[in-house]
């Protein structure tokens, strides 16, 4: 039996030797397989006499016993070197630190500039821009404030040098517009404004939008409908009324000044009609001295404006009570008050869907 001893030790050789386990599975079918080495071996028991074949069959068996087992161990210890080896190479990283929850807010006065923009582009409105650092004549000349004119008292200007201002309404954006385009022109331009004053209710820059629509026959009961069409999409309530009152701006004529139907009961601000009024916009027919000021005839123009408050948009809409706060830069402020840079307003999905429900 001497050449089963040397077979076994062979194999087990091979066995030692194998280094993945494809080569190990090749070993056991070579040695135990339907036609391995060890298992002819066990074909030429039949031809043996009893004696001899009792000696070799148990060698043989003790020779199966031992490469089988040595082919378990084997197996194990490659699983767990692979196994070792992807562990190695696929870690995670524990420490890494965890995604930041999400800390910024939209500011609520870009929420509602966002809102009021929407509504407008839908009512099919253009957007102009003008800069913040104005020219006496697109500030107040050319929307006729004379020259030394009291009017001009009415708004506590912020001078920058000999002929600017750091504008102190959206309205010269009107002018602009009237000097680089024709008729008909239908647009609104926010931004920033300043003026020297500061309040709960106003502060030294602050934000104003300006509507401008001039065609051949515009008039003020297109102003009426746009407006009351724009406050009912923007308090989203059909429950809307308006009333105008007479007032004065140098470059309207007629002027006046646009009240919101609200309520205020129990310390709760509501839009709604029959109630009470405040006060939201100033707004009139584009004054024809105007109209002249950009090389438009007013025998073939005419149209209306309006302006205002942003902020004040902001404070009515989401009860903000103090405008000062709006810029403080108070993480706990926007918070509370501020929207989640993913909520973008739109007419179809909803204006302020978030308000109140987000965080
Ligand atoms: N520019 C005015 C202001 O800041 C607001 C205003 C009033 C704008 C009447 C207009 C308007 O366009 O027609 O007080």
């Amino acid at each position: 039996m001497d050449n089963i001893e040397n077979l076994t030790s062979e194999i087990l050789g091979q066995i030692e030797k194998a280094l993945d386990l494809n080569t190990l599975e090749e070993i056991r079918v070579s040695a135990l397989g339907k036609k391995g080495r060890l298992t002819e071996q066990m074909k030429t028991l039949g031809s043996m006499d009893p004696e001899e074949r009792k000696t070799a069959g148990q060698a043989l068996n003790v020779a199966k016993d031992k490469i089988a087992g040595a082919i378990d161990e084997k197996k194990i210890a490659l699983e767990k070197a692979e196994m070792d080896k992807r562990l190695a190479s696929e870690t995670v990283d524990v420490s890494m630190p965890v995604r930041p929850k999400q800390q910024g807010r939209i500011h609520p006065v870009s929420q509602v500039m966002e809102e009021v923009l929407t509504i407008f582009a839908q009512m099919g409105f253009d957007l102009a821009e003008g800069p913040d650092i104005e020219d006496d004549w697109h500030c107040f000349e050319a929307l006729n404030f004379p020259k030394n004119h009291p009017a001009r008292q009415m708004q506590a200007t912020f001078f920058m040098g000999e002929d600017n201002v750091l504008r102190t309404h959206t309205s010269p954006v009107q002018i602009r517009t009237m000097e680089n385009k024709k008729p008909p022109i239908r647009i609104v331009a926010p931004g920033r404004t300043y003026r020297c004053d500061y309040d709960m209710t106003h502060t030294p820059m602050f934000h104003q939008i300006e509507g401008l629509v001039i065609d051949k026959s515009t008039n003020m009961g297109h102003l009426k409908g746009c407006l009351l069409e724009f406050m009912k999409k923007f308090f989203e309530t059909d429950d809307v009324s308006l009333r105008f009152r007479p007032s004065f701006f140098p470059f309207t004529e007629p002027s006046a000044e646009c009240d919101v139907g609200c309520s205020r009961e129990n310390g709760e601000f509501k839009i709604e009609s029959g109630k009470g009024w405040i006060e939201l916009l100033g707004c009139g027919m584009v004054h024809p001295n105007v109209l002249k000021n950009c090389g438009l005839d007013p025998d073939e123009y005419q149209g209306f404006a309006f302006g205002c408050g942003l902020d004040r948009f902001a404070m009515l809409k989401y009860g903000i009570p103090d405008l000062r706060s709006f810029f403080d830069a108070d993480m706990r402020w926007m918070k509370h008050y501020g929207f989640l840079p993913l909520d973008i307003p739109t007419v179809t999905s909803g204006l302020s869907f978030n308000a109140g429900v987000k965080k």
